[in-house]
């Protein structure tokens, strides 16, 4: 942790959008009045709100005993209750007075090449997986057992993860983005005996060789009994005896009955590896009943899912914002899910316009990194396209340049939508600060006000609140359905990373600086840890660090974030050599490539530069702050690729950091 980072409020936007009066009549939750009786009832005890949600909105098997046991930090909710998350994605559409939708759209996909696109029904999507789950039962995958999915996007995808919730095995799923070398130590951590992969994915016309990829990173692994994998992309692949299975052949035999398992409430869902502020990325752990009551009801309330809606997020399913919100928390509420496997400029720079036209896309979710990189091919693009079709615009991973806000709202909302600005967090599971469209008036940069029910706060050191505009630290004070209860194996952890910054007091800090207004709307700064969000990935700058002091050539390195156009941060790397290495463009290329294959694409340094030393405090701490600004540009390097006036610079900045 960077304590010495200083937050400062930079914005100071002034615009304010009321929700339009047509859209908040019909809203799930419709105007102020709706919503001030929302808080008001989560104020007055937040247990018995949930509570009350939870009924409402998620099917139980039996009730709990109590709403929460909150042991600082661990929390246990609806404690004794038993249910079962596909059930509630799926089953409970196909009964009763629901029992309409199993004809209703639950997936509609489109694959990169033009012609692979499938519907499926809510009555199929349940057939696939109740089939998928007896093959991972007859696989011999238990309740409790990890399998590992790293897939392209495509409906499987979904199907693998209803399927280990349908039986209880825990989920963790990896990106298709990341590396062998990522995959390998994510198996290992999870203790995973089982992967579910694809031969391949599209990505700009080339096949992204998944199943090869798995290979790699299991070579050496005695663990690994079955790798499951679908024909996707149809290129040769190795097939190794006794371990590999298609996924055609083992569906060819299975049945389509499977009970959905009692779970308990507490019963692990998934883990999902995110970056922290240390080299080795973290499990964060799920479990099944307070996760699924929160992405069902902010789904529901946020993104004002209505039946006739069809519901795009772009985010890639191995992120949490897919786990959550194309995934677990749509298909709860019974809505159509829009999943879109390819790049969003091929084949051409309008193609998300395109797909939300054809398929009269009406809930559009995307990251602010996209929408700089739209900004950016032009409004020529966008301008190709009707878009009359959306009604609601949703942002999410990092805070939204206002000018990035505007263009949305007008090249793409055509003035017409609200945009939800949803802030949350891998840990948090689901959506905490965010505007409902029909109730909230929005302003350009702000995620406005916490969701009823949850708790946020912006804090000095010592963990006194601060005053209206005065940066801090954002903190949750109390526990939410949706929490992380744990990192996987590693409870001390948990601990440290997330609730020692305010020892004792139950309070809860990931790494974010905010300020609140004095109306009390959140505008979230940043992190104010080592973790960066590039391009909506969050990354940890150690561990782009130790991947780069891996490679042979390299004594000692430092990352920093700076800014970046599209990206919001850049990656920057200031890298000591071995001496007899020459520090030469060709070696540059080979460190970023380095990167690249230790952790993924995602984590190649934008810039990279040669020093003789990097600048550190007499106790040895590198002076990340120097760096960023070196990084940013602000002080004078000129285009060095060896800052020899390092050693001044640190002496000049040595007293204030240290
Ligand atoms: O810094 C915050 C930023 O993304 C971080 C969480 O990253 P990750 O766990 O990968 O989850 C991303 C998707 C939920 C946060 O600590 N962040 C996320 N949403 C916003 C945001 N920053 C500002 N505004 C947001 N709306």
């Amino acid at each position: 942790m960077d304590t010495h980072f200083e937050i400062e409020s930079i914005l100071k936007e002034k615009r304010v959008f009321k929700p339009d009066p047509a859209f908040a009549r019909k809203a799930n939750v419709s105007g102020a009045a709706a919503y001030n009786r929302l808080h008001k009832e989560a104020d007055q005890n937040y247990q018995r709100f949930w509570a009350r949600l939870a009924r409402e909105q998620v099917s139980w098997f039996s009730p709990w005993k109590k709403v929460l046991d909150w042991k600082p930090p661990f929390a246990k909710w609806f404690v004794g209750a038993k249910t079962n998350v596909s059930y509630n994605c799926l089953d409970r559409h196909l009964e009763g007075e629901n029992a309409w939708r199993r004809n209703k759209a639950a997936i509609i996909w489109q694959g990169e090449p033009e012609e692979d696109r499938r519907v499926l029904t809510y009555g199929d999507l349940h057939r696939e997986v109740c089939k998928f789950a007896n093959v991972l039962k007859s696989r011999g995958v238990k309740k409790g057992d990890r399998v590992v999915i790293y897939m392209p996007l495509v409906p499987e995808l979904a199907i693998a993860m209803l399927a280990c919730s349908r039986i209880g095995a825990v989920h963790s799923i990896i990106f298709g983005g990341f590396s062998a070398e990522a995959i390998r130590d994510r198996i290992d951590d999870a203790q995973a005996e089982i992967v579910i992969t694809a031969d391949g994915g599209w990505r700009r016309g080339s096949i992204v060789p998944l199943k090869q990829l798995v290979d790699k990173a299991t070579e050496k692994s005695r663990q690994i009994r079955d790798v499951i994998v679908l024909r996707r992309t149809g290129q040769e692949i190795l097939m190794k005896d006794g371990r590999d299975l298609w996924w055609h052949e083992l569906m060819q035999e299975a049945s389509p009955d499977c009970k959905p398992a009692k779970l308990d409430a507490e019963h692990p869902l998934f883990i999902l590896y995110t970056s922290g502020s240390t080299g080795k990325p973290k499990g964060v752990l799920h479990t099944t009943g307070g996760y699924l009551v929160h992405v069902t009801v902010t789904s529901k309330y946020i993104f004002d899912l209505k039946e006739d809606d069809t519901y795009w997020c772009t985010a890639d399913i191995g992120w949490i914002t897919g786990h959550s919100y194309v995934v677990y928390g749509i298909l709860s509420n019974g809505a159509t899910s829009f999943m879109y496997e390819g790049a969003p400029n091929w084949p051409g720079p309008d193609r998300f316009w395109e797909l939300i036209d054809r398929n009269q896309v009406s809930i559009f979710y995307t990251a602010p990194t996209a929408i700089r990189a739209f900004m950016k091919w032009g409004d020529h693009e966008v301008k190709k396209h009707s878009l009359a079709s959306l009604r609601l615009l949703g942002t999410v991973g990092e805070p939204i340049n206002p000018k990035a806000w505007m263009w949305y709202r007008r090249l793409i909302g055509k003035n017409r939508c609200p945009i939800v600005d949803t802030y949350w967090q891998t840990e948090t599971g689901g959506i905490m600060i965010s505007p409902l469209p029909g109730a909230v008036p929005t302003m350009p940069g702000s995620c406005t006000r916490p969701f009823p029910g949850i708790a946020y706060d912006v804090v000095n050191e010592t963990g006194e609140s601060v005053g209206p505009n005065e940066g801090g630290f954002l903190v949750v004070t109390r526990p939410w359905p949706g929490m992380l209860r744990g990192i996987y194996g590693d409870p001390a952890r948990f601990k440290e990373e997330y609730w020692s910054k305010f020892p004792d007091k139950g309070i809860y800090f990931a790494g974010d600086g905010a300020r609140r207004d004095r109306n009390g709307n959140f505008w979230v700064m940043g992190r104010v840890d080592d973790v960066m969000n590039v391009a909506g990935h969050r990354l940890s700058t150690m561990e782009i660090e130790s991947a780069l002091v891996s490679h042979p050539s390299v004594t000692e390195a430092a990352v920093v974030g700076r800014p970046h156009e599209i990206k919001g941060t850049g990656i920057a790397a200031f890298v000591t050599l071995e001496s007899g290495a020459d520090a030469d463009a060709a070696l540059k290329e080979a460190l970023r490539q380095h990167v690249a294959k230790e952790i993924g694409p995602i984590a190649r340094p934008d810039d990279l530069r040669f020093t003789d030393s990097l600048p550190k405090t007499r106790s040895g701490k590198i002076m990340r702050r120097l760096l960023r600004e070196l990084a940013a540009g602000k002080l004078p390097v000129g285009d060095t690729t060896t800052l020899e006036d390092f050693s001044v610079l640190a002496e000049l900045r040595e007293s204030e950091e240290s």
